[in-house]
């Protein structure tokens, strides 16, 4: 098939890690292992959370404290009930074609990381522990008012109630919780130690790249609160044509939204941001009116698409140059990759240190092109990869995104600045088409 991309990114095929959560209630657990899964997903990597709090809901939904009291035998019950649950389900996943589950769970206690290790490893799963340990009362007081007052668990509950219970139980699992390794009879194990939200990490025995990369990723995480903001440069000469990639300047609107796009921000927020282009001249140009305290960088990483053979063609001349291509392309647009030119699978693989970074970071402003804004916005939004290729992200708009706990907040500015449209639908020729049904 013409232009196609198979096995782009990372060889995983023979992979299967289990990676295993650890450590006290209201910890950071389910939402590292959410960022986790939302990551490895992004790449392409089959990657699946098993939740075991969700198992045991089926069986005691709306529980009190002194069910996770070690002493009370039909709670234990339950609680080892859900554990295997989880981990049956896990298994089969893997058999599936699974490579990275990801098991959710306090596992505070060195027999259940025993049993979790047994059992993987008599699956030919490798195990990653990931504990992460936090003593910042503010932290934790914050966590349980963030997301444990709304949990089901105390669904209908006055909040403070629900709160205090929440309180008990931590006390309940500090009874009994060893960290990993703290008697020095865990040291075979392949860990991640995440201390006091990354102030300081310990990690033990890693074995390969895809643990290496997952341990990478963790370590950079933060939650200090921040946002995203991201736009496409002002619309350009080559915009106006309908014609593709290229390195023209922008047209008369587009100079406009850049003398707009820092008033925008201001509406936005009043915070300080650091602000990264591509290394195309209008994303250079969209951004250079912006204050000269706001740190400016060029990430080649940050380039369009590059579209190869078909750079500065319209669509109805690649339809007449390679009409094969043009079907290939619309068949499977995430995939498909121009002939000496990139795929939308490509992009994601070479933006992977820009999401890096930006994890590492505070407040960035990020100045691109559609078809990186879309992969840049798929990772935060969890968007499907066959579907973000048809996004519709317009021209002279800033979008904000503000990662929470179990999501990511976004609002749009528009600077009502006419443009033209570049949205193109599925077997389209028009060089400016006005963009329907579901695109986002
Ligand atoms: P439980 O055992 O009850 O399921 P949990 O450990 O899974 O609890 P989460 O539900 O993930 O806890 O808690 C979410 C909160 O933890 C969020 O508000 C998030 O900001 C915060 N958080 C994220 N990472 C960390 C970390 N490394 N340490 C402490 N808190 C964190
Ligand atoms: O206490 C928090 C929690 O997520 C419960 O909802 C869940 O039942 C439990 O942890 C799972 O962990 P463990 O296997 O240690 O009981």
């Amino acid at each position: 098939m013409p232009g196609k991309a198979n096995g782009v990114g990372v060889q995983v095929e023979d992979t299967k890690i289990c990676v295993v959560m650890v450590g006290l209630p209201a910890r950071g657990k389910s939402y590292i292992a959410q960022i986790a899964q939302r990551y490895l997903q992004w790449l392409s990597i089959p990657a699946q959370t098993f939740n075991v709090g969700n198992y045991r809901r089926n069986d005691a939904p709306h529980p009190t404290a002194d069910f996770f009291d070690f002493n009370n035998a039909e709670g234990e019950r339950k609680r080892r009930a859900a554990a295997e649950a989880a981990v049956a389900d896990m298994l089969r996943w893997f058999r599936s074609g699974g490579v990275v589950g990801i098991l959710d769970a306090t596992n505070s206690t060195k027999d259940r990381r025993k049993w979790v290790h047994e059992i993987c490893d008599a699956n030919g799963v490798e195990v990653l522990f990931v504990e992460s340990v936090c003593d910042q009362e503010d932290v934790i007081m914050a966590n349980i008012l963030d997301v444990k007052t709304s949990s089901p668990d105390y669904k209908d509950q006055d909040p403070e109630e629900a709160a205090n219970d929440f309180r008990r139980r931590i006390s309940q699992y500090e009874k009994v919780y060893k960290t990993i390794d703290g008697d020095g009879d865990e040291g075979d194990y392949t860990y991640l130690k995440i201390m006091n939200i990354g102030k300081q990490v310990i990690i033990n025995r890693i074995q390969d790249y895809l643990q290496s990369r997952i341990v990478y990723y963790l370590m950079n995480l933060h939650i200090r609160p921040r946002s995203v903001w991201l736009s496409r440069h002002g619309e350009s000469l080559y915009n106006l044509d309908g014609r593709i990639g290229g390195d023209t300047m922008l047209s008369p609107r587009g100079e406009l939204y850049a003398k707009k796009l820092p008033e925008l921000v201001r509406e936005s927020d009043d915070r300080s941001l650091t602000v990264w282009t591509s290394t195309l001249k209008r994303t250079i140009a969209t951004a250079r009116w912006l204050p000269a305290h706001y740190n400016q960088l060029q990430w080649k990483a940050l380039d369009e698409l590059d579209s190869g053979v078909c750079d500065g063609l319209t669509y109805q001349e690649i339809k007449d140059s390679y009409p094969d291509d043009f079907v290939a392309r619309d068949d499977d647009k995430y995939n498909y990759r121009y002939p000496a030119g990139e795929s939308y699978r490509d992009v994601v693989i070479r933006l992977e240190p820009i999401i890096m970074e930006l994890e590492r970071s505070e407040d960035i402003l990020i100045v691109t092109h559609q078809a990186v804004l879309r992969c840049i916005y798929a990772y935060f939004m969890k968007k499907d990869q066959a579907k973000s290729p048809w996004m519709n992200v317009p021209l002279h708009t800033l979008i904000k995104l503000t990662p929470r706990a179990y999501g990511t907040e976004e609002i749009r500015y528009e600077a009502n600045i006419p443009a033209v449209s570049t949205w193109r639908g599925k077997g389209s020729t028009a060089k400016h088409e006005a963009p329907t049904g579901d695109t986002m």
